[in-house]
């Protein structure tokens, strides 16, 4: 129906007969002139009524309202000196329209389209109103372009795109599972998938060697910011290979989409074993945009005189204490701001948080008369954590999981109150040598899936004392402090299967109900094998400069996993609860 989109419209074509289409974005009535801004899916450009050139167009134009859907030809002319707009591409001419046709009328809009202050609900609710703006389209452009640009390097590589199931059975990664009801087998759900993880190791025990796919994932859990109950992954499998050439082939992905989309990102990046970035940063994610490192300082609070550091201090194992220099932090932090921050752990379970000032005559702080004997301890820590005049260091002490936990939001928190993040930065990093366990409330659990391999070369799994201290052969790939993607190679032999299933205490029969399938399959020839899979939604926030992931999803769910738009979920007829052979309990009054 056009001959040019909006942004199309140049000085190459005054002169020119053009018709274009679109929504109206504003409308002003100049007593007789009567301009238009004509907006499509690349911008603006703007249509002059007048009645001296064309009677009929400017009554119509008399009609149109804001969002009303138009199709307009006109002659293209230079807009008169000074009356040219620099903040538009097409702001050096105008459309002196000919022929307006009205194709769509539209109610008031619900919300500005342009004020970015409304409520997300009511956002959410229209989010096909909020998708026609600018902002909204050229993250949509992205996405779109960053999937292009995965499926060719992946095609380069000769990986196989494969889909997977998604009526299937329950997935391990962790978080609870939507469940389907059967109708044909009455009381038996399918599981939508958490990840294709399963699928994929049978499709290399299959021999397909290298399998890709961007694939729906979905998961049961509290959400945040950058996590959705359906979500996109770059899920990637390959036979044959080493730790080293997943990584390479994450890395070649990664630097390839960001550089389709025009960022500039290295083609390798920096590891970091698992348990360094605890010990310096707090987190198995750290954000490498900044620096401020942790620094283990217990052997020197071995020396205070106040117990509660010294008893923390004197076990190694299990509790740290942990010194965060803020250069400079004791001329910007008043005293208030320093409470905050103690206010600011507790949240979290510190039971308080010490701190010394570098004064030009030394470390001063509420602890230096729990060093009054010795002075040469300070003296040690002013030098091993470099302090300067006007440097603060603030201590986390206690269990060492909640003092990493607490220190490493300090850090964070520290940064962000003193403007230390460039948010125009990419810092990629591998996080490597994760633990294979972990304990929560008592049960053992595996940090990443049950088929992780672990590190055989620094273990021996039918001799093990502590569960936690057993490496698997799992990485993750950092961005910006966000949790990009991960994997492993995994176990490719059912024995080594078997005893990690009894390390975790799964016995065989569960173990044959869960993962049977994939079990059997190990029985019948299945080759060394890894892959990773990377958050596809979460790769497009951080490109798109967003902090938000349903910004870059095109109908997110709310906070509650709710569709305001469709309003999912909703009640269903008694009918099809019948055939389904289901009752809703009546809810329990708490
Ligand atoms: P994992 O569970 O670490 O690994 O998931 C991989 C990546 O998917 C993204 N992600 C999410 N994004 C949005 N919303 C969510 N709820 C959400 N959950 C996870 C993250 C994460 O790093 N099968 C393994 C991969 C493998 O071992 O190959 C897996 O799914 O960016």
């Amino acid at each position: 129906m056009r001959t040019h989109y909006c942004t199309e419209v140049t000085e190459n074509n005054i002169d020119q007969t053009v018709t274009v289409a679109g929504w109206v974005n504003s409308r002003r009535d100049h007593g007789g002139l009567i301009f238009i801004d004509l907006r499509d899916k690349g911008g603006l450009v703007q249509l002059v009524c007048d009645p001296a050139d064309n009677k009929e167009a400017h009554s119509i134009a008399e009609n149109v309202r804001d969002e009303f859907v138009l199709i307009a030809t006109g002659k293209v002319r230079a807009r008169g000196e000074g009356l040219e707009n620099p903040n538009l591409i097409t702001g050096k001419i105008e459309i002196v329209v000919d022929n307006l046709i009205i194709e769509n009328r539209s109610k008031p809009m619900p919300f500005d389209l342009n004020d970015l202050k409304v409520n997300e609900e009511i956002k959410l609710r229209n989010r096909f109103l909020e998708l026609r703006g600018k902002k909204s389209y050229d993250i949509f452009k992205l996405r779109s372009k960053a999937n292009i640009a995965i499926r060719n390097c992946l095609n380069d590589m000769d990986f196989l795109d494969v889909e997977t199931p998604i009526l299937t059975k329950s997935t391990p990664e962790g978080a609870r599972d939507y469940l389907v009801p059967s109708r044909v087998h009455h009381g038996e759900f399918y599981a939508l998938p958490q990840s294709p993880q399963l699928f994929k190791q049978l499709l290399m025990v299959s021999g397909f060697d290298k399998y890709f796919q961007i694939a729906k994932c979905f998961r049961d859990e509290d959400l945040r910011a950058d996590r959705q109950p359906e979500f996109t992954q770059i899920d990637v499998e390959m036979s044959f290979c080493t730790q080293d050439d997943v990584i390479k082939v994450c890395e070649k992905v990664i630097h390839d989409t960001f550089t389709a989309c025009g960022f500039d990102v290295p083609s390798t990046f920096p590891r970091m074993t698992y348990n360094d970035a605890m010990e310096l940063y707090g987190s198995d994610k750290p954000d490498m945009r900044y620096d401020l490192k942790m620094v283990e300082v217990s052997d020197i609070f071995d020396f205070c005189t106040l117990d509660i550091f010294s008893n923390i201090a004197k076990d190694k194992v299990k509790n740290r204490i942990k010194a965060l220099k803020v250069p400079n932090g004791d001329n910007i932090f008043s005293k208030r701001q320093m409470k905050g921050f103690e206010d600011f752990v507790r949240k979290f379970g510190a039971s308080g948080l010490g701190y010394f000032q570098m004064k030009e005559d030394g470390l001063k702080g509420p602890l230096n008369k729990f060093f009054v004997d010795t002075p040469e301890k300070l003296d040690e820590l002013v030098e091993r954590c470099e302090m300067k005049v006007g440097d603060i260091i603030f201590f986390g002490a206690g269990e060492k999981k909640l003092v990493w936990d607490y220190m490493g939001r300090l850090r964070i928190e520290l940064a962000n109150q003193m403007g230390l993040i460039d948010k125009d930065k990419f810092e990629f990093l591998w996080v490597v040598d994760f633990p294979m366990f972990e304990s929560e409330d008592g049960k053992t659990k595996a940090l990443h899936h049950p088929f992780t391999m672990p590190n055989l070369e620094k273990c021996d799994l039918d001799n093990i004392d502590d569960l936690e201290s057993i490496e698997s052969i799992a990485y993750d790939v950092v961005l910006n402090g966000t949790e990009l993607g991960g994997g492993s190679l995994r176990i490719h032999k059912s024995d080594i299967q078997a005893k990690v299933f009894k390390l975790m205490g799964i016995s065989d029969e569960e173990a044959k109900e869960k993962f049977g399938f994939l079990l059997d399959a190990l029985e019948f020839g299945a080759p060394p094998h890894g892959g990773f899979a990377l958050g596809f939604d979460r790769m497009i926030m951080l490109m798109a400069g967003t902090d938000s992931i349903r910004d870059v999803i095109a109908f997110p769910k709310t906070q509650k996993a709710q569709c305001l738009l469709t309003q999912a979920p909703s009640s269903v007829d008694d009918e099809q609860l019948k055939e389904l052979s289901l009752r809703i309990r009546q809810q329990i009054q708490a």
